[in-house]
């Protein structure tokens, strides 16, 4: 793992921004992620297109959940949610932009062809994630399979409670349920970048990186990949304790551009 510590998210949002772009310009697969954390990289990546002709017209994109059982209209499903703060605003297909069905008939069957759909786009070249205060990704809960693919999950009463928020802060709002890509299925995305601000992270931030590959941290299955980005701001990084490990490896420089 490249853990890169950021004083403010906006400078992770540019770093975060300068990846993705290298993606983009090749007309690479982008795995998108809902959640307050990744804004600032979407909300760079529309300056990006509209002030410096970057496209994302040969792009295609895959979200990492769904809730299940709100109507595809409601605002607060993943697939509005990805085109009001992102997709919308950009050049790339709304055809190309696909999301786990939260309203299928069978959500087992579509769970599964969710999973196969994204091996037979070729696998998702960068995948953005935020991470849950209690170490989730996705919607994978602790205690998710380490392996798992696609499914249905029940979410954790806290994950319920971070969530009313956009539910007007009424948690009996939210759905309990969602169809979220598996642990195993994020891992074959060939580059992860995990951004993670504030310190109600700084827990999860240092179960993940510092503490055992464990299904009680989910995030902590990214120690088994072979390329992953993590980029936190001082306050996610404060439970770190092996700090002289991290950041700027040569010529304060993350290693991605200095090699
Ligand atoms: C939800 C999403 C995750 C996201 C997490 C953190 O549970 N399913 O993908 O990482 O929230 O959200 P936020 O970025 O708002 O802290």
């Amino acid at each position: 793992m490249e853990i890169v510590i950021v004083q403010h998210k906006d400078e992770a949002a540019k770093i975060a921004a300068d990846i993705v772009e290298s993606y983009v310009r090749e007309g690479k697969t982008l795995g998108l992620a809902t959640g307050s954390t990744p804004l600032g990289t979407y909300q760079e990546l529309i300056r990006r297109h509209r002030e410096q002709d970057l496209s994302f017209r040969d792009c295609q994109a895959f979200l990492l959940d769904e809730y299940v059982g709100l109507p595809r209209s409601h605002e607060q499903t993943y697939y509005q949610t990805i085109r009001r703060e992102f997709t919308s605003h950009i050049d790339i297909d709304d055809a190309q932009v696909h999301s786990p069905d939260g309203t299928a008939e069978h959500p087992g069957e579509a769970a599964r062809a969710y999973d196969r759909s994204i091996g037979d786009a070729g696998g998702v070249d960068i995948q953005i994630l935020g991470i849950g205060s209690d170490g989730h990704i996705g919607f994978n809960e602790p205690t998710s399979s380490l392996q798992s693919r696609t499914r249905i999950k029940t979410l954790h009463p806290d994950t319920v409670r971070d969530n009313a928020r956009f539910f007007d802060d009424d948690e009996s709002k939210v759905p309990h349920h969602v169809m979220t890509q598996g642990i195993g299925t994020i891992g074959e995305a060939r580059h992860l970048l995990l951004l993670a601000f504030g310190e109600n992270k700084a827990e999860a931030i240092a179960a993940m990186v510092e503490g055992p590959v464990s299904a009680m941290c989910p995030a902590s299955a990214l120690q088994m990949h072979e390329h992953v980005t993590v980029i936190v701001d001082t306050a996610a990084a404060s439970g770190l304790k092996h700090t002289q490990y991290y950041n700027y490896a040569l010529e304060n420089k993350p290693t991605w551009q200095a090699f």
